[in-house]
């Protein structure tokens, strides 16, 4: 049968791989065909997500992307073990919850460290020769955060809004290697920030708010894999620089 998701042979790199959205793409990817180099701090999580890929040549490396000088000699040596990549999903990330007073340098930084200077530092690192393929689709898992401000939010927010400008600038800058940058930006997903933002405001007005305006309800992770499998695949050869909300209807209404 006719599939304009076919990933067969790619080969992608995926942060964030060992939970949630990270973790569905990649597993998604791996039906698809492609061939999944998965990166996470926890080894048995990651481990877990491995035994649930389908086919063959998939891998996985523990690796803490908060060390960012260090990323450089982690991606020289992945690629010199796996091969040039036709892909790159940046989906790791922390949320973070602090109001002005304590959100001091060192507490700003750790977030942009994991969700943003990451994210451009692995494409620099990609950039370079024999380390992708010609047609290399990278998306970033970004967040109408980006889009939305909301109080005690400045770090998270900060580091979305990052990667979405980065990805305008970076897909203009990589045109002539013909490869393709973009960002999904999803709304209230069920993953563990998911259950952490229960935890922390889930009775609170502000969180019935956004309940009412996210009216599909709370996404599923294959909600934005299914967006990112097709951004990565030559179905959407004609699309970079872009910024997909899969929010819900939350923007709109
Ligand atoms: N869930 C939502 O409602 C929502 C909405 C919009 C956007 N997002 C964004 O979507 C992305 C994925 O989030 P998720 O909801 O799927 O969360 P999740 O289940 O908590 O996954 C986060 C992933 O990031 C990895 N990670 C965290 N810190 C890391 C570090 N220092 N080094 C390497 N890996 C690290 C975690 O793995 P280890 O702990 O094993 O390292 C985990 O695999 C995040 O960027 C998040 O901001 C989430």
């Amino acid at each position: 049968m006719y599939n304009i998701v076919d990933l067969t042979g790619r080969q992608i790199l995926i942060t964030g791989a060992s939970s949630g959205m990270g973790r569905e793409t990649a597993i998604l990817c791996s039906k698809l065909g492609a061939k999944v180099v998965l990166v996470a701090r926890n080894e048995v999580r990651l481990q877990e997500a491995m035994s649930n890929l389908e086919g063959d040549g998939h891998a996985y490396y523990s690796f803490d992307l908060s060390k960012v000088d260090e990323i450089e000699d982690f991606i020289k040596m992945v690629v010199s073990e796996r091969g040039a990549m036709d892909g790159f999903v940046h989906s790791a990330g922390v949320g973070s919850t602090r109001p002005l007073k304590l959100l001091k340098p060192a507490a700003l930084r750790e977030v942009m460290e994991i969700n943003y200077f990451s994210f451009v530092e692995i494409i620099r690192c990609l950039m370079k020769k024999n380390a992708y393929n010609e047609g290399m689709s990278i998306v970033g898992i970004s967040s109408i955060s980006s889009k939305q401000g909301n109080q005690t939010k400045t770090a998270y927010c900060a580091s979305k809004s990052a990667m979405d400008a980065s990805v305008r600038c970076l897909a203009k800058e990589l045109a002539d290697k013909k490869v393709r940058v973009n960002a999904v930006n999803p709304a209230l997903i069920k993953t563990e920030i998911y259950q952490q933002f229960l935890n922390n405001s889930g009775e609170s007005e502000d969180a019935k708010n956004i309940m009412q305006r996210q009216y599909l309800g709370i996404g599923e992770p294959i909600d934005v894999a299914n967006m990112i499998v097709y951004l990565l695949s030559d179905a959407a050869k004609f699309i970079t620089g872009s910024c997909v909300d899969i929010d819900g209807g939350r923007l709109s209404s």
